[in-house]
């Protein structure tokens, strides 16, 4: 294996990309973001003498630039060769509030987003997570207050990771999960700052497959002395841990919920019998294609449920889902998955759009990105290699995980409904872990959130497993319940910010991550 760091040749300051002066106005932005922020913080920003660092240090590896890193290290990005061929992106972010403190190690996220295919540097960072909405405004609910942020494009061929050749897409998650331990060698290996730092692996849907896989790998490799690495945890969003589990779940709740007759439960109900059967004889291809037919199904006797929140309507035509071929119904739940997002987004000033802000102003600051790359939301062509592995449960991981002492963080969106909180509690129910009764029989304690009196949440837990239930959010919990998340992610990454210091964000904040980005 080829330790790219290893081989870098650091060039220094070679890409000056503005005038730099120790007092120099926010009049001319290079960079995306700053037009935005002067939005929001003008007088902030007329008044503030700022020390600009616009400039970048390209790492070259073989002569190619495998990694850039902005001059104050607050942001880096780069490519790794996972495989010959296939590579693989990441984009690390430091928190403005680090602090160096052995007694409180400052933890670090590393975000995998579902599909799979899906794109966590696109999807996750602009729409989620990240300091920048779509729109390149500050997040004033941005993770980067309580922990670094870590986004991949996992696994490759997702986003801006690519391959050079189609058969170097996994078709595993265990596949996944060897490419994703071999990105950490080469991040962490080499700085020992980051080697302190506790790293989280927070997933969203899919993402929680390759969360615990992921976990597992890296933990090996720690033990075997390849990767230098403090696992803090892993944490599961509204995670697609037991499909049989999520889709014996659909047809009872939308039918305790109004959505589903008995007619169309009994049906829903066959194909997630089905389902069970083909998983339990390791039929997991034909699997996925009785998901995707029962996904067309309940949308057709619900009049059209959104997957991502039960209480909305998906703006797809029901006729075309019934109507159309297995493979098409799969790119037409994709295609739901990200117009649903999109829906999300309540800042006011006109259309934001994805792919014209990865395929533009950030692949144009990245630097990196082959010209003849086009950045998607969400590669069908990542999923379609998955699709024998779509359906295999990875229950036995979490166990596994349990067992070993790392710390299990769930989180369900109440009104979730392909992840369903009714489908997480059926495989929670089914852990083998020894704490698995107490944990069961643990009381909630409510979540409040923002000094508002509504319940947000409860949560529980018992040794090393935790749960929060998010009421009022579906597939997407930290887009549709900023606050108690932040909070929530707080607790989780036991961040040396404090749950009250997150009320301090707002417009500070957001000038501080407008510098980090110039
Ligand atoms: C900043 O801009 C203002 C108004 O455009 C101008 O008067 C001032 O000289 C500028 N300052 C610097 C340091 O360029
Ligand atoms: C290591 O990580 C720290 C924390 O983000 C960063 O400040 C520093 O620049 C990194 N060092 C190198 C050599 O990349
Ligand atoms: C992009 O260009 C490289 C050579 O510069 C080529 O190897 C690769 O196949 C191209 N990719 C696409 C998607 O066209
Ligand atoms: C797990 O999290 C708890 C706090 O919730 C913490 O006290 C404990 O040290 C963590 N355990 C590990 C192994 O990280
Ligand atoms: C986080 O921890 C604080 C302090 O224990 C608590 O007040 C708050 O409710 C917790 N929030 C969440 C979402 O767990
Ligand atoms: C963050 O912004 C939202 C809307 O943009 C606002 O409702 C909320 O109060 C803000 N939160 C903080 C902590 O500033």
């Amino acid at each position: 294996m080829v330790i790219l760091f290893a081989h870098i040749i650091r060039l220094s300051l070679v890409l000056q990309l503005s005038s730099i002066s120790a007092h120099k106005n926010f009049s001319q932005p290079d960079f995306v973001g700053i037009g935005s922020l002067s939005f929001l913080c003008l007088i902030d920003m007329k008044k503030s003498h700022v020390v600009v660092s616009l400039l970048l240090v390209l790492l070259f590896h073989e002569g190619e630039v495998s990694a850039v890193r902005t001059q104050d290290g607050s942001e880096a990005w780069g490519y790794v060769q996972v495989r010959p061929k296939a590579h693989m992106f990441w984009w690390y972010y430091r928190s403005p509030n680090r602090i160096e403190d052995p007694q409180k190690p400052w933890p670090i996220i590393l975000w995998l987003q579902g599909g799979p295919g899906a794109s966590g540097v696109g999807i996750g960072n602009f729409q989620e997570v990240g300091p920048l909405d779509e729109f390149l405004k500050p997040r004033n609910s941005t993770w980067l207050q309580k922990a670094d942020l870590l986004f991949v494009d996992h696994p490759v061929g997702t986003g801006y990771s690519f391959v050079e050749d189609t058969t170097l897409f996994v078709k595993t998650d265990v596949e996944a999960a060897t490419d994703g331990t071999t990105l950490l060698i080469e991040v962490f290996n080499k700085n020992e700052t980051l080697q302190k730092s506790p790293l989280y692996i927070v997933a969203e849907s899919y993402g929680g497959k390759f969360a615990v896989t992921l976990a597992l790998s890296a933990l090996n490799a720690i033990q075997a002395g390849k990767l230098k690495l403090n696992l803090g945890g892993v944490a599961l969003g509204d995670s697609w841990i037991s499909p049989e589990d999520f889709t014996s779940s659909w047809g009872p709740l939308l039918k305790d919920v109004s959505r589903l007759d008995n007619n169309g439960l009994q049906k829903s109900d066959s194909l997630a019998l089905q389902i069970k059967q083909q998983i339990a004889a390791g039929k997991m291809s034909e699997a996925t294609d009785t998901w995707s037919a029962l996904e067309g199904l309940i949308s057709h006797y619900s009049n059209n449920v959104d997957f991502y929140n039960f209480l909305l309507d998906s703006d797809e035509d029901p006729l075309s889902l019934t109507a159309a071929s297995v493979e098409l119904k799969q790119e037409i739940s994709l295609k739901r998955y990200s117009r649903y997002l999109q829906t999300l987004r309540s800042t006011p000033g006109g259309e934001a759009d994805l792919d014209k802000l990865m395929n533009g102003p950030i692949k144009k600051k990245l630097k990196i990105i082959p010209q003849n790359l086009t950045w998607g939301e969400q590669s069908n062509q990542v999923f379609a290699a998955l699709q024998g592995d779509f359906m295999s449960p990875r229950i036995s991981e979490v166990d596994e995980l349990l067992a070993k002492g790392v710390n299990v963080s769930i989180y369900n969106g109440q009104l979730d409904l392909i992840c369903a909180t009714k489908g997480t509690n059926a495989w929670v129910e089914k852990l083998k872990w020894d704490g698995i009764t107490n944990f069961l029989n643990t009381d909630r304690t409510p979540l409040y959130c923002g000094g508002e009196k509504s319940t947000k949440g409860f949560t529980k837990s018992y040794r090393n497993l935790h749960f929060y239930w998010i009421l009022k959010a579906g597939h997407f919990v930290p887009a549709e319940q900023p606050c108690v998340a932040l909070s929530m992610i707080g607790n989780i990454t036991q961040s040396p910010v404090a749950s009250s210091k997150q009320i301090a964000g707002g417009c500070a904040f957001g000038r501080e991550m407008g510098l980090r980005i110039t």
